[in-house]
């Protein structure tokens, strides 16, 4: 009965097995995954758009090249995460109708603008690094498509995280009023990219059953912590300050202590209104309907193949 496929189940987790997509799951472990991945799917997809705006102002061919790579690479961590939630059972169209209806959220951080070159910089070193430190853990993940997506997610991620900090070291070595630059975009991202990591662990409402299934490895604020640990020592190197009074090294805890997030400002990007939520998702709306013609094309083009082959 139910209740025993249910403790089977955990057993099955809790020896770390991954679930793969036809093995029996609680209802509610496959409603959650679906929430958890489209959403970072989303995210991914939405991610394009602050960057894709800097594309034409590179300052030079070579970085042109790498961002265009970069973003690219971000559209294919979207593709591989909607192939993942569809394995759950959902279509692609259900997915992309969640996205615009604002029934499924993508990672606040999108919302904020790209308003200088450094801003790529930010990003790349801020955003995907902490990109990194939450999908590193999701690579262990139980659900196996999940799972196995982090692990190549992760390889580009790091390079991205890495072209990110050297556009920051390139601008904190250049002229004064390039230091100013990277030091702008650092204060105006290092917020936000701490609220990536999602609410305290005591007022995320998905947190406690998503680490009894092991969907989630480790919580909002312990990745959170090992964030700042890491990014403390790399502002250092390249001789920028992290935007915090608060920040300072606790020797009892191993660890450095930090400010208090605004979460009232989390809040208001995370419910749509945020400097550019509109804007982002009006983008996609529009740039979803410009390419029905391509999705009319292939299917059309498969279902000729699919005829041909049966006569
Ligand atoms: N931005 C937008 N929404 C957020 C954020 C955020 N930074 N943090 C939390 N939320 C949302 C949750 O999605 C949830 O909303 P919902 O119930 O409508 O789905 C709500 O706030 C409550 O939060 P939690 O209970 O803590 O949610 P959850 O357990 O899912 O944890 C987290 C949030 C950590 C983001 C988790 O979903 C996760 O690890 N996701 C995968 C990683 C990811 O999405 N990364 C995307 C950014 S990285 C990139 O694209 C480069």
């Amino acid at each position: 009965d139910a209740a025993q496929q249910e403790t089977l189940f955990q057993t099955r987790i809790d020896a770390e097995e991954k679930i793969e997509p036809k093995d029996w799951m609680p209802e509610k472990y496959r409603q959650n995954l679906i929430r958890q991945i489209s959403q970072h799917a989303h995210s991914e997809v939405i991610g394009m758009q602050p960057e894709g705006n800097w594309i034409t102002r590179a300052p030079t061919l070579h970085r042109k090249c790498v961002l265009l790579a970069k973003v690219q690479d971000e559209g294919g961590h979207g593709l591989y995460l909607y192939s993942a939630a569809e394995t759950l059972g959902i279509t692609r169209e259900e997915l992309i109708e969640g996205l615009h209806s604002g029934k499924a959220k993508y990672a606040s951080i999108f919302n904020y603008p790209s308003l200088t070159w450094a801003d790529m910089g930010a990003i790349g070193w801020l955003v995907d690094g902490a990109a990194i430190v939450n999908q590193v853990s999701l690579q262990r993940t139980s659900y196996g498509p999940y799972s196995r997506g982090m692990v190549r997610i992760c390889k580009e991620e790091s390079f991205h995280q890495r072209q990110g900090y050297h556009i920051m070291m390139t601008l904190a070595r250049g002229s004064a009023e390039q230091k100013a630059m990277a030091q702008d975009a650092l204060d105006r991202f290092w917020w936000p990219s701490l609220m990536m990591f999602g609410p305290h662990d005591a007022e995320s409402a998905h947190s406690a059953q998503s680490m009894k299934w092991k969907i989630k490895r480790q919580s909002n604020d312990e990745l959170r912590q090992k964030f700042v640990d890491q990014s403390v020592k790399q502002a250092e190197v390249i001789g920028l300050t992290i935007p915090d009074p608060d920040l300072k090294w606790n020797e009892e805890r191993g660890h450095y202590d930090f400010g208090e997030i605004d979460w009232e400002e989390f809040t208001r990007v995370i419910n749509g209104d945020g400097m550019c939520n509109r804007q982002r998702l009006a983008h996609h709306i529009r740039a979803h309907e410009e390419g029905q013609w391509v999705r009319d094309a292939i299917t059309a083009h498969e279902a000729k193949q699919r005829e041909r082959a049966a006569s």
